[in-house]
């Protein structure tokens, strides 16, 4: 049976921060008591019907996890380690952001079973927290970490770059500030203006302007220049560990493994009865919970993945990682072999200009072409 790696969705905030379009939302009052039954509900039902499966990694992720109450993050991760079969090494990581509330429960999470905490701090820098609506200080941040760092076993954050006139003397030195903070995990995203956000708002209207491409790219390299000096490999186009701190929930999804994603609007990819399922849930908290009620699972779409989508997600996720895809997996994963997957001339021209490299074992794109995925993908893949 495929090893699990298990997602749970806690999607509240403090505040909704201006570029986010993650299923987050602000509410007077956390229904703490509802949204536990319900997940519990949704966990109970996955288990139900995927059996005894060895659970490899559970990642609480938001919105704000770091606003459940410590005795739901034990509750559910001693359901989801009753359940299924959890293995030796299971990782366990909460988001967190890092205002003051939220760091006093890192203790709590901690005796709860999560073994690793991934902080959003976004930058370190006052005016930028203010750009981003960020309700939290650079101080707090640190602090944050340094409290992380002596709480959990591991840890990670996130940056967010290319940000409005950042230069990239700035960026260097921000980036210097956070390495010298030992963490053995980064995540390092430029910013994106996503539909719907307030940012898109602002930046349609001109109010602000992005670095241009050429600048973003030195930014880009200036990033995995400065991770290079303290042992942080980018093992993924945002995501820099030190060897053997890579995430591995994260890894078993651009692996294209196995994932159940429980709560609001949460996805998943589940093998059952001999395919490939993709389910996804509903995006609102109330509404999903209604439904729970209902229902034991607030699944809104369940549907099986053709072996065609299939290779097309499968590469989409593994060419992301500076390891690849390694071939044989793909295809018995998929069905597929890579030469159905893709169009021969592209593969070539992908080759030959040094974006692409292949082998019988993997495919894998070269530093200079996971740059580009996004030009390159649609054209490469049938
Ligand atoms: C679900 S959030 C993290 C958890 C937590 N709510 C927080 O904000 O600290 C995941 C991460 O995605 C990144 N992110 C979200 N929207 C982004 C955007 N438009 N551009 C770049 N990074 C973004 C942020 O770094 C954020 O920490
Ligand atoms: S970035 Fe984090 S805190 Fe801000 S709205 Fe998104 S999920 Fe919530």
């Amino acid at each position: 049976m495929s090893p699990l790696a298990l997602y749970i969705h806690w999607p509240f905030c403090l505040a909704k921060c201006p570029y986010c379009d993650f299923n987050s939302h602000v509410r007077e009052r956390l229904p703490q008591a509802e949204m536990l039954a319900a997940l519990r509900a949704e966990l109970a039902f996955e288990a139900a019907r995927l059996g005894p499966r060895r659970l490899t990694s559970i990642f609480f992720g938001g919105g704000t996890p770091s606003l459940m109450a410590p005795a739901s993050v034990a509750a559910l991760i001693e359901d989801a380690t009753r359940l299924f079969t959890p293995a030796l090494d299971i990782e366990i990581t909460l988001e967190a952001n890092p205002t003051s509330i939220e760091a006093g429960k890192f203790a709590a999470y901690r005796a709860a079973g999560v073994n690793r905490v991934s902080i959003g701090v976004q930058s370190f820098d006052a005016a930028a927290l203010k750009f981003l609506g960020r309700q939290h200080s650079a101080a707090q941040a640190i602090a944050a970490i340094e409290l992380g760092a002596k709480i959990f076993p591991r840890i990670s954050f996130d940056l967010i770059y290319a940000r409005p006139e950042q230069t990239e003397a700035a960026w260097r030195a921000e980036l210097r500030q956070a390495l010298s903070l030992a963490a053995d995990h980064l995540s390092l995203y430029q910013l994106t203006i996503e539909e719907g956000t307030k940012f898109a708002t602002l930046y349609g209207r001109g109010e602000f302007a992005l670095p241009e491409e050429e600048l973003a790219a030195r930014l880009y390299d200036a990033t995995a220049e400065e991770g290079q000096k303290f042992d942080l490999e980018p093992y993924e186009i945002s995501n820099y560990a030190r060897p053997g701190a890579e995430s591995r929930h994260n890894l078993a999804y651009w692996r294209y493994q196995d994932y159940a994603g429980i709560g609001p609007g949460a996805h998943g990819r589940v093998s059952l009865g001999g395919g490939l399922h993709a389910t996804s849930r509903h995006r609102a908290p109330e509404a999903w919970m209604a439904l729970v009620q209902r229902h034991g699972h607030g699944t809104t779409e369940e549907l099986p993945i053709t072996p065609a989508d299939q290779a097309r997600e499968a590469l989409l996720m593994g060419l992301r990682l500076a390891e690849g895809v390694s071939l044989p997996y793909f295809t018995a994963r998929t069905g597929v072999a890579l030469e159905d997957a893709v169009e021969a001339d592209m593969l070539a021209a992908c080759i030959d200009e040094g974006y692409l490299t292949l082998s019988p074992e993997r495919i894998t794109a070269t530093e200079q072409g996971r740059h580009r995925l996004d030009a390159l993908l649609p054209a490469l893949l049938r």
